[in-house]
């Protein structure tokens, strides 16, 4: 049986949150993540080119492509079509959660409260994202969520960087780190393959420890 696409963000511990433009960028953007050691894609659905952005990556079989910024179930059905692997809302909507239930589909909603966190779990949803981190209290207002809440994880993204990446990552309950720096949107749009691929390499280098100057 396939993995469960949560399960995997968890491997990798980082989920790039991506902006497109145009889907003309998306194939080339999809092997600059792949070549930087990081095969997993939130293509958010914030431009018009998010659909067939996503439908491109997922064509190529190599990355985990899931898509971001849905906040409606119209949208969780056009990511569905287009391939997408998991949902992200950057709130909770009962609507888009039960719709991606619905459509099989594993969904990571927004929760930055206790009520959020508590709505979650009484959809079925135990891993959530926390957004905005930075300025929800990042890691030590995760780490005081976490207290009542033994079996929730939490993916902190929006305002996260490679200062504070560790902190969030020192978290037990911490299943993933979401984020645009390793691959910003101008990057994307000038089609910058190699400073991104670079980007990329150098931040999956922080989660596995390693000195950027090692070998
Ligand atoms: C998101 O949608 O998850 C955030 O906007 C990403 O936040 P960042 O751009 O601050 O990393």
């Amino acid at each position: 049986m396939a993995q469960d696409a949560i399960e995997q963000l968890g491997t990798h511990r980082l989920v790039p949150v991506l902006v497109l433009d145009d889907a003309a960028r998306a194939d080339g953007l999809a092997g600059a993540l792949v070549d930087g050691g990081l095969p997993v894609a939130e293509v958010t659905f914030r431009t018009a080119a998010a659909e067939e952005s996503i439908r491109v990556m997922a064509a190529r079989g190599d990355v985990l492509v899931g898509a971001g910024t849905v906040v409606s179930v119209d949208q969780v059905e056009r990511a569905v079509a287009a391939g997408a692997r998991f949902v992200v809302s950057p709130g909770l909507s009962r609507a888009v959660v039960e719709r991606c239930h619905e459509r099989g589909i594993p969904v990571l909603p927004g929760a930055v409260t206790a009520t959020e966190v508590q709505q979650s779990l009484e959809l079925g949803v135990s891993t959530v994202k926390f957004f905005p981190a930075g300025t929800a209290g990042g890691a030590p207002a995760i780490a005081a969520l976490s207290a009542p809440f033994g079996g929730v994880r939490f993916v902190p993204t929006g305002g996260v960087g490679p200062s504070d990446l560790a902190a969030y990552l020192a978290l037990p309950c911490v299943h993933a780190v979401g984020g645009s720096w390793m691959a910003p949107r101008d990057l994307v749009a000038a089609g910058d393959w190699a400073t991104l691929r670079a980007a990329v390499a150098d931040a999956v280098r922080l989660v596995n420890g390693r000195r950027r100057d090692e070998p």
